[in-house]
């Protein structure tokens, strides 16, 4: 039987919420983590495709990290999407990857792409740390010389293309049914790595006499997360309805081109892509997965999406009354106490019917 190494024991140390994640809520003591075997956590993942719990058998270690870039990616869905009625929830199928939507829509889109960027982006954080066998940094990228310019490359790059590649055999080892939703899927988690590939980016440092910067040394670095979120979230905003078109003997899904009359024109690989339209989220629906908006706290002088006219689709708000007291104009007294007040403030929440 594997036992988990002592190194990936050490990270589940720093990173409880990891376990969280693998095992789905059945939250397993740090004690008896230690104490199972690969086996028991691998089959402990509810929704692992054969070659994901595959993939977790033979890098255990891989897969802590995966968990917690699948999580960076929900943490992020959740925050583009606080405001919306749509708040990266859903009624699904459950997966290492959260509750699956079962629409085709660009909410789903953006689901697939931000986990596949989110597992990529962790991966190659922890390369970076050296906290993880198998990667490092890339402390020479080869080859790269201006004469002209005295730049070159050095320092620490991030091994961005061993966090893709890690994404790709996981993540997208899902996808096992031949169908147009696995041809969508496919092309969102690939929209996604390539979208943190663009957000990459470049630090130097000047070397020289005073700092006179005659030779740089330059490498690569990861953005924050974030930025990688709101890249994605202006995809989301400009996605691409598509359609599958069947070829060869099989006449089976095999590509997927833009859904426009008289178009033929394959999406962008970073576009994202859907199939179907969204449904509105208005109403719980069991059927498209959707939670509804019935409880969601909303803003009642806002236009935007947040505000209570839009959130709540028209059916109105639940105003709550409550009185807010904290402690406030604290002086210090001499000698040695703080003297404050208690100030008091009325605040109304709203919440949609
Ligand atoms: C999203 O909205 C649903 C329905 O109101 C709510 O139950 C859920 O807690 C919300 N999720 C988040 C992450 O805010
Ligand atoms: C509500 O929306 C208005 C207008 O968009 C904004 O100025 C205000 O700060 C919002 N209030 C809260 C509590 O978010």
């Amino acid at each position: 039987m594997i036992i988990f190494s002592s190194r990936s024991v050490l990270l589940s140390v720093y990173y409880p919420q990891i376990f969280l994640i693998l095992t789905s809520g059945s939250y397993l003591a740090l004690s008896s983590v230690v104490a199972l075997g690969t086996n028991i956590i691998c089959n402990k993942i509810p929704g692992l495709a054969p070659r994901q719990r595959a993939i977790c058998h033979s890098r255990p270690d891989a897969i802590i990290v995966i968990g917690e870039g699948a999580q960076l990616g929900v943490n992020e869905c959740q925050y583009q999407f606080r405001h919306s009625r749509w708040n990266c929830s859903a009624l699904g199928e459950r997966t290492v990857f959260g509750q699956e939507l079962r629409v085709g829509s660009r909410e789903a889109a953006f689901t697939y792409a931000i986990t596949a960027a989110g597992v990529a982006h962790a991966v190659t954080a922890w390369c970076s740390r050296g906290a993880l066998s198998g990667c490092g940094c890339e402390r020479e990228q080869q080859g790269v010389y201006t004469r002209e310019g005295g730049w070159r490359w050095g320092g620490c790059s991030a091994d961005l293309q061993y966090g893709l590649q890690i994404s790709r055999r996981f993540v997208d080892a899902r996808e096992i049914k031949k169908n147009a939703r696995r041809l969508m899927n496919l092309h969102n988690n690939e929209a996604g790595r390539k979208v943190l590939e663009e957000q990459m980016k470049l630090e130097c440092k000047c070397h020289g006499v005073s700092g006179s910067c005659t030779t740089r040394t330059c490498w690569t670095t990861l953005p924050q997360f974030r930025e990688v979120g709101w890249a994605l979230r202006g995809r989301y905003e400009r996605a691409v309805q598509v359609e599958a078109v069947r070829a060869g003997w099989l006449r089976q899904p095999t590509f997927l081109r833009v859904k426009k009359a008289q178009s033929y024109r394959k999406p962008a690989d970073t576009d994202l892509v859907y199939i179907e339209r969204s449904p509105s989220y208005c109403e719980q629906d069991g059927v498209t997965g959707s939670l509804g908006t019935q409880g969601r706290v909303c803003n009642r002088t806002s236009p935007h999406p947040d505000g209570c006219q839009l959130l709540c689709c028209g059916r109105g708000y639940n105003t709550h009354q409550y009185t807010r007291v904290w402690q406030c104009n604290c002086k210090f007294q001499w000698c040695c106490f703080v003297r404050c007040n208690s100030c008091s403030e009325r605040t109304e929440v709203f919440t949609c019917k």
